[in-house]
Parts: structure tokens; C-alpha cells; sequence
């Protein structure tokens, strides 16, 4: 499917080229869903949203904002190994995302062009934007003198099939929280211009709305489906995938504290906004939202983090495969239970915050 991207994408691999990170719960996951089902949704209830969107999509308001100026120009041998490291790790992480996203769009477009021409055009625009996306970060690690080759990750990754369902409940929440993440980064770094080591962090503000609007198309996906918003199994869904993506993020964003540390921010306290934020925004489209300031919420988050850095260390010690497994499985036992806790707590009914019946 790499060979489909424009022409002006660069996804070619450079002299260093990186063996990607190992596949763990927490590396970004490639997706396939049943298209059949995408192909036959009815949309009717949210036509006009998506059409208007779609009209967003074709103004592409980043055509030039993903060129790389002078600025990258320049040596970065001084940012010091401990920070280059997790910055290195960060892009990468970043950039097998978009890349993700990347696929499935590419391959919903393609597969969607005779039956639901207005779903295919549409996710042809998102195609193009996470392709750029991905291209722009690994030319980023082309400075540290790595690439990834998107296209051998393309072939080696293992695809997870999700029903339409889960794919709109969790891309949704993934475009959302990405949205969150970039913007928060750049307004702090508006503040404080000291701890801008690197010029990409620039180019986040108009890069977060790309993943806003795309986080809005799958919200009129989701909202054209009452069965995605009116009923039980749908609350429990919402509450699965939106404790999924805030745990995933607590836990990443804590095994690279020292990336964070490195822009002049606090890890704990970029997930907590992060996490907040993304679920205020959430309950627009969900029937239910977290309560985030439930006394528990964030402290079992925190344990489930401190849990997951032990079992990082165990990873990294010598021992035979069997010792380690052995001494991470209480570990993995407590963060089941704290994430069975976190479950339970009640959520909060975001329907009945908006009065709608639709
Ligand atoms: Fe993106
Ligand atoms: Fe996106």
C-alpha cells in the first residue's frame, strides 16, 4: 500500500536504518475491519456534517505547512544522549502511529470507492494527512541518522481486525487525544522557547488540527449510529476504550518521563491534563465520559504506571526469560485489578448532560 502514497512522500529508508521498537500492549497496533460493514453504514443523520467536513478536508489548510525550513539544517550532536534517546524513541512511537493510521485510511478509501463514494474521498484526505504526518517524523529521525522503513513495518507488523465499531470508538479517542497532546506540547513551549531543543515541536499547531478534524469526521461517524450512543452495551464500550487509551497513555508517557523532562515538562502532570482534557472532549460524542476527579482515578492510574516501570526494569536485567516472567506476573496481576477498579468507577451520563433524545 506504500507504493500508493503521492509522490512528494518520502518513506524511503536512509543508510541507518531502524529495526522498529518490539511489539509490546503498548506499541501503536495496526488495524483491519470488516469493510462490507463500513460500506453499507447508514450515514443519513450526519450527511451534512460529514459533507462540510469533507469540504475542510479538500481545503487542505496544511498543503505547505509540512516543508522543512533552514532550520533543521544544523547539527544535533549537542542534545545530550540521555534526552536524545527518549526523543529518538518519542518519534518513533509518534511516527508508527500516524504511519497506522496512514493504512487504515488508505485501505478504507480504497476498499469504499464504489460503494460509499463520500467515505472514500474522505478518508483519502485523512490518508494524506497522516501520510505526510509519518513522513515528517521519520525525516525527523533522518537527523539523528535513523529511519524506519514504513514499508518492511508494513509487511512484518501483525494486524489486529476490529469491527467497525471498536475501530470508530478507538480512532475517535486516538485522533482526540493526539490533538490534545501536540497542542498542550506547543503551548507550553510558547512559554517557555528555552526547552525547544528541536524544530519540530513548532510545527504542532497547525499538525493538531489535522488530527482534530479527523477526530471529528469519526465523531459524525459515531453520532450517525445511535446504537454507538444509545443504549447499554454502548456505555460499556465507551468506558472500556476510553479507560484503554488513557491507561496505554499514562503508561507510555511515564516509561519516557525523561523525554517530557527534557521540553521542561512534569510527565505526571502532562498525562493528567492530557487524560482530562481528552475526556472532556470525549463526552461530545460519547455516551458517557470518566470521572476524572473521582479521589481514585488518577492514584491507580499512577500505581498501574508504577507497576509497569518495574516490569520495565525486570525486562531489562539479565535474567533467564522464565525468572522474569515469574517475577512480572503479580505485577501484571495488580494492574488487571487496578484497571478493574478503575472500570467500576461510575461514569459519568453524558446524554443526559445534553438532554438529547435523537
Ligand atoms: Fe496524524
Ligand atoms: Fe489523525
Amino acid at each position: 500500500m506504500v507504493n500508493t502514497l503521492p509522490p512528494s512522500t518520502s518513506f524511503e529508508s536512509k543508510p541507518g536504518v531502524k529495526s522498529p521498537i518490539k511489539e509490546t500492549v503498548l506499541t501503536p497496533r495496526f488495524y483491519t475491519t470488516n469493510f462490507d460493514t463500513v460500506a453499507g453504514l447508514d450515514l443519513s443523520a450526519q450527511e451534512a456534517e460529514l459533507q462540510t467536513l469533507l469540504e475542510e478536508m479538500r481545503a487542505d489548510y496544511n498543503r505547505h505547512h509540512f516543508v522543512r525550513g533552514e532550520e533543521f539544517e544544523q547539527s544535533w550532536e549537542h542534545i545530550d544522549s540521555y534526552a536524545r534517546q527518549a526523543f529518538i524513541e518519542y518519534l518513533e512511537r509518534s511516527c508508527i502511529s500516524e504511519f497506522s493510521g496512514f493504512l487504515l485510511f488508505k485501505e478504507l478509501s480504497r476498499k469504499l470507492k464504489q460503494r460509499n463514494p463520500l467515505l472514500s474521498e474522505i478518508f483519502n484526505f485523512m490518508a494524506r494527512d497522516e501520510a505526510r504526518h509519518a513522513g515528517f517524523l521519520n525525516k525527523a529521525m533522518g537527523d539523528f541518522k535513523l529511519s524506519l522503513d514504513l514499508a518492511d513495518v508494513t509487511k512484518t507488523r501483525t494486524y489486529t481486525f476490529f469491527p467497525i465499531e471498536w475501530v470508530i470508538y478507538s480512532v475517535y479517542l486516538s485522533e482526540k487525544i493526539g490533538y490534545w497532546r501536540y497542542i498542550i506540547i506547543y503551548r507550553h513551549l510558547e512559554k517557555h522557547p528555552e526547552n525547544q531543543f528541536y524544530p519540530i515541536f513548532r510545527y504542532f499547531e497547525s499538525w493538531c488540527q489535522d488530527e482534530n478534524r479527523h477526530g471529528d469526521i469519526f465523531k459524525a461517524l459515531l453520532r450517525s449510529q445511535p446504537k454507538l450512543w444509545n443504549n447499554s452495551k454502548a456505555r460499556l464500550l465507551s468506558r472500556f476504550f476510553l479507560l484503554s487509551v488513557f491507561a496505554t497513555h499514562t503508561l507510555t508517557v511515564h516509561e519516557r518521563s525523561n523525554f517530557y523532562k527534557s521540553l521542561g515538562l512534569d510527565a505526571t502532570e502532562f498525562d493528567r491534563q492530557v487524560v482530562r482534557e481528552t475526556n472532556q472532549t470525549a463526552g461530545r460524542a460519547f455516551p458517557v465520559m470518566l470521572n476524572t476527579d473521582h479521589p481514585k482515578f488518577f492514584s491507580r492510574l499512577h500505581q498501574c504506571s508504577d507497576y509497569n516501570l518495574k516490569m520495565v526494569e525486570i525486562e531489562r536485567s539479565s535474567q533467564p526469560k522464565v525468572v522474569k516472567l515469574v517475577r512480572k506476573l503479580p505485577l501484571i496481576g495488580a494492574i488487571i485489578w487496578n484497571l478493574l477498579l478503575l472500570y467500576l468507577i461510575k461514569p459519568i451520563d453524558t446524554e443526559s448532560l445534553r438532554g438529547t433524545v435523537r
